[in-house]
């Protein structure tokens, strides 16, 4: 008898079923509530800290690549720093900025530009959130000397003339980030552009994946949304080495599909502390089991290429995902998340995102980190700032400036205020 390499795992005590050894589609159970984290694939329970920290979370990486987001490889033997220009007196004085570029090896792989803002009138180390934009840097301040995007850009944004950035762009964005607020209340802010990582376009690898992976692509590939959070990983490389900044206090944040990459980067990345996935629904933080709002069809038939191929063959039986979104928040344990939403964005399912909260407390318990305090969703406008926080306030689908007060609060109460 043949004995496969995960029945050799189990034999040896362990009970890690290896990506190559996981079942095709079809031979998976079906499971038609949220899977719990704590139920091993083979389903063993994990009773410990050190059973989740050295079996089960280990696993659930390897399952949420396999069938979900695709591989997302190890970052460059050398990342590239440049740091292209530091302005000290930026925002009349209250800050540092600082444009940094990364590079990753290949001389024709994209290359990152970073804005990084940091407060002068503060304790340094500094915390920082990190997070890309959707339209370039120069749409978040006034500042005629920030370069603007090269690659294909969305249309619908201010300033973009065919799928190109132009100077029109510029400070377009400044209330969506409210950078000032947030070096106000004593926080650096990282961000980049999310087509720099990758451009978002179906069935078009115009960003870093090509340079950076070396197989063919496959079915279980890395999308564009395990492509950004690479690119998220590879700035908080940076963050990490730079002084002026507290490497204990990165906090990533993102918008819908970049909130969605938000999350997985926290999950697959313990350098960040905290993690802020705001509106980021289905493929993030809604459950793909979900009813209400997008399901994974719809995502997937809009966006083929945000996901693995693996992933297209749940579309109609999403019960047979060995997991679910709260798998990916108990990755994060017993790191604090905040799932922040608004009363209008159905499409993201807030009530949905709420139970998801609610199925990955018992990990954050396990690991005695405290959990979600709320018992049911909180009024609108009310936050639920424990370790697993929820927040839903009245209007649309957007990134506010009343929204990163929100961010700035949650990350006072579980970080500290910074002196
Ligand atoms: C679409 C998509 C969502 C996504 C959103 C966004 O609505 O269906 O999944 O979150 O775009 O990124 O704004």
């Amino acid at each position: 008898m043949k004995l496969t390499l995960a029945l050799l795992l189990l034999l040896a005590g362990g009970s890690l079923a290896v990506a190559g050894d996981f079942p095709p589609v079809e031979k998976l159970p079906s499971h038609p509530g949220l899977p719990d984290p704590l139920v091993m694939l083979n389903g063993q329970r994990v009773k410990s800290a050190k059973e989740w920290n050295e079996k089960r979370r280990p696993e659930l990486k390897e399952l949420f690549q396999y069938y979900m987001y695709g591989s997302i490889p190890a970052g460059p033997k050398k990342l590239g720093v440049k740091v292209v220009r530091t302005d000290e007196k930026y925002f009349g004085g209250k800050a540092t900025m600082k444009e940094i570029v990364l590079s990753y090896g290949e001389s024709e792989c994209p290359k990152t530009s970073v804005l990084l803002v940091l407060p002068n009138q503060r304790k340094r180390p500094a915390p920082v959130f990190v997070g890309m934009n959707f339209c370039g840097n120069h749409a978040l301040v006034k500042d005629p000397a920030i370069p603007l995007p090269t690659a294909w850009i969305y249309g619908n944004y201010p300033g973009v003339k065919n799928n190109r950035a132009t100077e029109a762009g510029r400070g377009t964005q400044i209330d969506v980030w409210a950078l000032e607020q947030s070096i106000d209340r004593g926080y650096a802010v990282a961000t980049f552009y999310n087509g720099d990582i990758d451009p978002d376009q179906p069935d078009r690898r115009e960003g870093i994946q090509p340079h950076l992976a070396r197989d063919r692509p496959g079915p279980h590939s890395w999308g564009t949304i395990a492509a950004w959070a690479w690119g998220i990983q590879r700035v908080v490389d940076y963050l990490v080495t730079d002084k002026d900044l507290d490497a204990k206090r990165i906090i990533v944040v993102g918008h819908s599909r970049l909130g969605k990459t938000a999350l997985l980067a926290a999950a697959f990345d313990e350098r960040i502390a905290l993690a802020i996935p705001l509106q980021a629904g289905c493929g993030g933080t809604a459950p793909s089991r979900g009813t209400v709002g997008e399901s994974v069809k719809q995502i997937n038939d809009r966006f083929p290429h945000w996901f693995n191929g693996t992933f297209k063959e749940f579309n109609d039986k999403t019960d047979r995902l060995p997991f679910d979104q709260n798998c990916l928040v108990a990755l994060c344990a017993p790191r604090p998340v905040l799932f922040s939403n608004a009363v209008e964005d159905s499409w993201a399912n807030p009530a949905g995102q709420f139970e998801v909260l609610q199925a990955a407390d018992g990990v954050y318990r396990l690991l005695g980190a405290g959990g979600l305090e709320a018992k049911k969703m909180p009024e609108p406008g009310t936050l639920v700032a424990s370790t697993l926080g929820y927040y839903i306030r009245p209007g649309k689908h957007s990134m506010t400036r009343g929204d990163w007060k929100i961010f700035l609060d949650y990350t006072d109460k579980q970080l500290g205020k910074p002196e």
